[in-house]
């Protein structure tokens, strides 16, 4: 058992040492690693000393991972590479209303990618570059918020499907994007409460994508979404991780939600990079139409919907 864990809150959360992520990792180190992420959600890995290359090995140990989509020139000659910062292809601080929209975006409580059909399970991100006071990322706990919940919710949530979508969410940050263009635009459902495969426990599964509760008004739907996220991101559910150069956050987005921390995006430069491990993707599958539909959310609302990805 060479892993030493040190939880955070008692049920959610660990920072966890003892193994060189930057090595290739024995069978029975790799079982360890999957065991404490089932069990605590996120797990925070201090001065990995992983770089680019390392990030991505060690990240396929949790499966397929996601490619990025390339809107715009990139830093990163790695597809698996999610660029989370806020610098140019040069490394210069973009200051743009839309790179301040993204981050606002970052900051409301999301999962990634619940607004595709096939959802993403890890996320791993590794701090490169940080703010003057680290800056902050914080997780909520949405298996214990769940089990929290009483009776009658619980059984007023069964069989209750999500409708998600990657403009909802855009335009709660303030983005020009009417429920119309939204209607038009892909979306993906999923169910509000699902069975956590790697622990067998029930969890919330909502946020800042979710944007409608299939079959239900739509007023009535978002006011008993809102009163989910606000009852999971609860003190007692969530913490924040305090980034430090080298770093490395694993959270999985079918058990907890999170949300970036205030930072000054304008002055102070951030470089976070993550890879994404596909849901139950074995890791030969192919990729899906995820940098179509990235391409597509990136394009002007001026011009026609993109085809629904297939
Ligand atoms: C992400 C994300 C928040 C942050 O990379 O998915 O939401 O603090 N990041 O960078
Ligand atoms: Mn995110």
């Amino acid at each position: 058992m060479p892993l030493t864990i040190k939880p955070i809150l008692p049920g959610f959360g660990a920072e966890v040492s003892g193994a060189d992520l930057t090595k290739p990792l024995s069978e029975a180190l790799r079982h360890e690693i999957l065991d404490v992420q089932h069990e605590w959600g996120v797990t925070v890995w201090r001065n990995t000393g992983l770089d680019d290359e390392s990030h991505i090995a060690f990240s396929r140990m949790f499966g397929h991972l996601e490619l990025a989509p390339r809107p715009r020139p990139s830093r990163h000659r790695h597809r698996e590479i999610f660029d989370a910062s806020n610098l140019d292809a040069e490394g210069a601080i973009i200051d743009t209303e839309a790179t301040r929209l993204i981050k606002k975006g970052d900051r409301i409580w999301h999962t990634d990618s619940s607004y595709m059909e096939k959802r993403s399970a890890y996320s791993l991100l590794l701090a490169h570059e940080v703010p003057p006071d680290g800056g902050q990322t914080w997780f909520a706990d949405t298996r214990t918020a769940y089990e929290d919940l009483p009776q009658s919710m619980k059984d007023r949530l069964e069989g209750l499907v999500g409708e998600n979508s990657y403009w909802w969410s855009r335009k709660q940050a303030g983005f020009a994007i009417t429920e119309e263009e939204i209607d038009a635009r892909p979306s993906a459902r999923h169910p509000l409460v699902h069975v956590h495969q790697g622990s067998r426990r029930k969890a919330l599964y909502i946020a800042a994508h979710t944007r409608d509760i299939v079959g239900m008004p739509r007023e009535e739907g978002r006011k008993l979404l809102a009163e989910l996220t606000a009852h999971a991101t609860q003190p007692k559910y969530v913490f924040a991780v305090t980034w430090g150069v080298g770093d490395l956050t694993i959270w999985d987005n079918l058990c907890t939600m999170h949300r970036g921390g205030d930072f000054d995006v304008a002055r102070d430069r951030r470089d976070m990079r993550r890879t994404t491990v596909r849901e139950g993707a074995p890791p030969s599958e192919p990729d899906d139409p995820f940098a179509d539909l990235y391409a597509a959310g990136a394009a002007p609302l001026s011009q026609p919907a993109p085809a629904r990805p297939s």
